[in-house]
């Protein structure tokens, strides 16, 4: 079946999602992330392998890890990097996104790193840019955000190196998570035994367990004996309708506290991908806690996208 994302040899051309593409892919950008962890250590933080290269950002929804992060991996590879301002840019005067992006591929970009409000965006552009040219999703709608899929697995295997050992738990708003979409993907194409969704009926996408996970609606059952509890965003900004009761109601029933991460592992790590509604989702007392990863993950972002522009641009 064709897949956008490969070029005719298998090799990873864009990364649009996690979906359909083969676990060799998989554990070569975190085998690729490994080898540049090391370089924030180093005095000089750069690797020359995307010398001479762009990198454009496009956001046209807001970010802070995302959009900062590609930012530092990019300069870490040596490239040149551009983060165009849409807000002051020509789409104001109607110009469409391709036209954007084709002017842009006129100033020599060679990889497009695109965030927007519609699931599709980053398809669409991969579909009508020039062949040398690569395309990165850093979020679209509620479909896909495939490097913060990347970056939580990869602070996972850090953290819990067998993978196939593993029961992880991800609670909350999975309905509109486009993270957890991209992580239920990841962690079942890599071998991850038990995919919990812990979630309120009306915050769970039809048919979810088609993905293959268990999907519960206590919180306290679900976070039973699990390695990671990965809470999820409220994302109120997506949601019409009221879906929930209360922020207080649902803090009760599915927000993480010191209590309810005792029914999980001891040695439980729990992780966010930002940003968080303290006292919604989480307590305080567990984000800022000993088992929290949430900055971690962060700092792994930078080595995942380093490694996804790499493996692109050599593919290139
Ligand atoms: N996790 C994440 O995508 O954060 P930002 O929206 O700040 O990029």
């Amino acid at each position: 079946m064709f897949n956008p994302q490969l070029d005719e040899d298998g090799k990873l051309k864009h990364l649009l999602s996690i979906e359909g593409l083969p676990k060799q892919i998989l554990h070569q950008i975190l085998d690729t992330a490994d080898s540049f962890a090391g370089v924030a250590e180093r005095e000089v933080k750069k690797v020359p392998l995307l010398r001479g290269k762009t990198v454009c950002n496009i956001f046209f929804e807001n970010s802070t890890r995302t959009r900062t992060t590609f930012e530092i991996a990019a300069k870490r590879l040596s490239a040149d990097v551009i983060n165009l301002n849409v807000g002051t840019s020509s789409q104001s005067k109607g110009e469409t996104i391709l036209d954007t992006v084709e002017n842009l591929t006129a100033m020599h970009t060679d990889i497009f790193v695109v965030r927007h409000a519609e699931s599709g965006a980053a398809h669409l552009i991969a579909r009508h840019v020039q062949p040398h040219v690569h395309v990165i999703n850093a979020g679209d709608g509620r479909h896909a955000h495939p490097t913060q899929g990347l970056l939580d697995v990869y602070t996972i295997r850090r953290h819990k190196p067998d993978m196939h050992n593993l029961k992880v738990a991800l609670v909350g708003d999975v309905l509109h998570s486009r993270v957890a979409r991209s992580e239920i993907h990841a962690l079942t194409t890599l071998g991850v035994p038990e995919v919990r969704v812990i979630a309120p009926k009306t915050l769970l996408p039809e048919h979810v367990e088609k993905l293959g996970v268990q999907v519960y609606h206590d919180m306290r059952e679900g976070l039973k004996g699990v390695d990671v509890v990965m809470m999820l965003r409220l994302q109120n900004e997506r949601m019409t309708g009221s879906l929930l009761p209360s922020a207080q109601e649902y803090f009760k029933c599915f927000g993480l506290t010191q209590e309810k991460l005792a029914l999980a592992k001891p040695d439980a790590i729990v992780m966010h991908p930002g940003p968080m509604n303290r006292g919604v989702e989480i307590d305080s007392s567990v984000a800022d806690g000993s088992q929290s990863v949430i900055l971690p993950q962060v700092t792994y972002g930078i080595a995942v996208r380093m490694a996804v522009m790499s493996i692109l641009a050599g593919n290139g």
